[in-house]
């Protein structure tokens, strides 16, 4: 393993606590109605219509994973990350600015709200671990092998609907202060990097995945990623299904609705997902996934760099707009108010960063 540079994101010896997973994401929507039936295409399902917000599921649990919630803006609002130790949950209630509730913001488990460093809301929720449902695999032996054919005289059964989401699987969030929200993550919930990515020639940290620490119990590859950005934003959410059939069945369902697509289907490198990215009615990428890496907690942190190639190692072209590297007034300004209010942002990073993503992997394809 290369040396990690001293200024990356490490795991910490005594964080507060160790949190399990990510609950859900909460979103400011313009057009609520649009962007309800946008994500029932999508394939979740609708759990609570109230006025204002609309939440939704997956089909491996009866709790929200996703909220819709009327705005001005389009806009992230915050997440929720569950926790299964009282102990725990105690300790992040006594830190300063925390506010807890003892029926949550959006289910009625206890919840605690913290900040993390960019000043965006994180619902801890308290939930027994036994209320959280482990998806089954269903379609168990459908596919035939050499040697193997247990779909014996029958041909592959095919149903044109949207895809069946299992679960949230993660969120990638640009920070304009990625070390120090990066180490919160790691010191406030115990989140492990299982891989950092650094630049090619200053080899700063921008990229890290983070899984949760259930010591023995596998964990997502990641569930959270912070990466450096110009401007503190969500970047992407993904959202797990069963397999690959049911990610090219997910494509063809939005494709043929009408809606846009991102970048897919390929293979990640670092997580290994098989994935496929769409476009919301914001804009806003949104992944469908199967297949991604499970770390227990004794798999170390890995360091690679980063450029364009090294986020798939199979798959269709990623399109010239999958990565934003404009730079654009909004963007310009948010930065100029992020240096102004006094934070660490190193700009040469920031545009080593924009140069390598601008980088086409294969250079006879013109972007
Ligand atoms: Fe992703």
């Amino acid at each position: 393993m290369k040396q990690i540079p001293s200024a990356c994101p490490v795991r910490s010896e005594r964080p507060l606590s160790k949190a399990a997973d990510i609950a859900y994401i909460r979103l400011g929507r313009k057009n609520l109605e649009s962007a309800s039936a946008y994500y029932q295409d999508f394939g979740l399902d609708v759990m609570e219509k109230k006025e204002g917000r609309i939440l939704f599921r997956g089909n491996s649990s009866d709790l929200p994973c996703w909220s819709l919630e009327k705005a001005d803006r389009d806009f992230l609002i915050g997440l929720g990350i569950y926790i299964h130790s009282s102990e725990d949950f105690e300790n992040l209630k006594s830190i300063p600015n925390a506010e807890f509730k003892q029926n949550g913001r959006i289910n009625s488990f206890p919840c605690v709200t913290l900040f993390d460093p960019s000043g965006l809301p994180v619902d801890v929720i308290y939930i027994p671990e036994e209320r959280i449902r482990i998806p089954k695999k269903s379609r168990e032996g459908l596919w035939n092998s050499p040697g193997k054919s247990p779909r014996a005289n029958l041909p592959r059964p095919y149903d044109s609907k949207p895809a069946k989401i299992i679960r949230l699987g993660h969120a990638v969030f640009l920070k304009q202060e990625f070390l120090k929200n990066a180490s919160w993550y790691c010191e406030t919930f115990g989140m492990i990097p299982s891989d950092i990515q650094i630049l090619p020639e200053s080899k700063e940290p921008v990229i890290v995945f983070l899984r949760f620490d259930r010591g023995d119990i596998l964990s997502d590859h990641h569930s959270i990623v912070i990466a450096s950005g110009i401007a503190d934003s969500l970047e992407h959410c993904a959202f797990e299904l069963e397999d690959l059939d049911e990610v090219a069945r997910g494509r063809e369902w939005l494709l043929g609705r009408g809606h846009r697509p991102g970048w897919g289907i390929g293979r990640h490198l670092l997580g290994s997902q098989i994935f496929d990215y769409h476009r919301d009615p914001s804009g806003m990428l949104v992944e469908h996934y199967a297949d991604g890496d499970k770390f227990d907690s004794s798999v170390p942190t890995g360091i690679h760099l980063i450029n364009r190639k090294s986020l798939y190692q199979w798959g269709e072209d990623m399109p010239k707009d999958f990565l934003d590297t404009s730079l654009s007034l909004r963007k310009l300004s948010e930065l100029c108010k992020g240096i102004r209010s006094g934070k660490q942002i190193s700009v040469p990073t920031l545009m080593e960063l924009k140069k390598v993503a601008e980088v086409s992997p294969r250079t006879w394809i013109k972007y």
